[in-house]
């Protein structure tokens, strides 16, 4: 089978000011070391990855103070040009809603305010004509219907359980139009007979796969960037005819995040 990549429009953000300076999810230990040069170049590398592959990277000023600015995923969500504004659960991020919400009315599109806790990308993830949306740490479900209503996508509410795959980034990738990949044990019983109805031929990603963020990678519908260390998942995406390429994000896992994480998709 052969796999159609679409070239992606891509927002990201230098992590200037990357640090762990707070904890709001498991994954950050503000006493631990944090190597920021090499968070830059790891940060760097990634940005490459997606220019060799013929993507169109756009940059939005990083701002001091917001050490977790670099994660654009939360930054927004992006569909047919329409651009839902984001909350941030936490006081801590709370000022870079407003920084992305500034990047799009200045690049022209058509901003909607967010009105509930809502954290763009890494709870809301389009699959062809659905629109999957994560809750239980920092969506709510209330920003789910206003999803729906912003894009017209029928959206469907996923409950995540397991703290460490606090956004449903972390626990599911779209790979294409059709098919996902997601760690079963990250959702609610529910929400998993959910996925395993629209998806019954989804990658099933080990908890190994998991832990070191496996699932928050980024698809073009043939390769698939996830980080270099899920090895498992990157062997299954290879033998459904995925191109894989992995890249080292160390330094940014230690506060809870990935290649997509990294990676806000501008959707026109
Ligand atoms: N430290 C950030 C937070 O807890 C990490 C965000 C990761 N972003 C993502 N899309 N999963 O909010």
């Amino acid at each position: 089978m052969t796999m159609d990549a679409t070239s992606r429009r891509y927002l990201m953000c230098r992590p200037t000011y990357f640090a762990v300076e707070y904890a709001i999810n498991p994954w950050m230990d503000p006493s631990a070391p944090v190597d920021a040069g090499l968070a830059m170049r790891q940060w760097d590398a990634l940005r490459g990855i997606y220019l060799d592959l013929g993507h169109t990277v756009e940059e939005i000023d990083p701002l001091p103070g917001l050490p977790d600015m670099v994660f654009a995923a939360n930054g927004a969500t992006v569909v047919d040009g329409r651009v839902l504004a984001v909350e941030f659960r936490d006081p801590q991020r709370a000022d870079e809603a407003p920084a992305y919400a500034h990047w799009f009315e200045r690049a022209g599109f058509e901003v909607h305010e967010a009105k509930h806790v809502n954290e763009g990308e890494g709870d809301l993830l389009l699959a062809g004509d659905l629109l999957l949306a994560g809750t239980g740490f920092r969506t709510t479900a209330a920003a789910h219907d206003r999803a729906q209503e912003i894009f017209g996508r029928p959206t469907v509410t996923l409950q995540l359980v397991d703290p460490r795959f606090y956004h449903l980034d972390t626990a599911l990738c779209v790979l294409d139009e059709d098919t996902v990949a997601y760690l079963p044990d990250a959702f609610s019983p529910g929400s998993r007979a959910a996925l395993r109805r629209l998806f019954p031929d989804a990658v099933l990603a080990s908890a190994e796969d998991a832990a070191v963020l496996g699932l928050n990678a980024v698809s073009d519908g043939r390769h698939v960037v996830l980080p270099a260390q899920a090895t498992g998942l990157a062997a299954a995406l290879r033998d459904r005819g995925y191109d894989t390429i992995g890249v080292d994000l160390s330094e940014l896992r230690k506060a809870g995040g990935g290649p997509k994480c990294c990676t806000l998709e501008v959707r026109s």
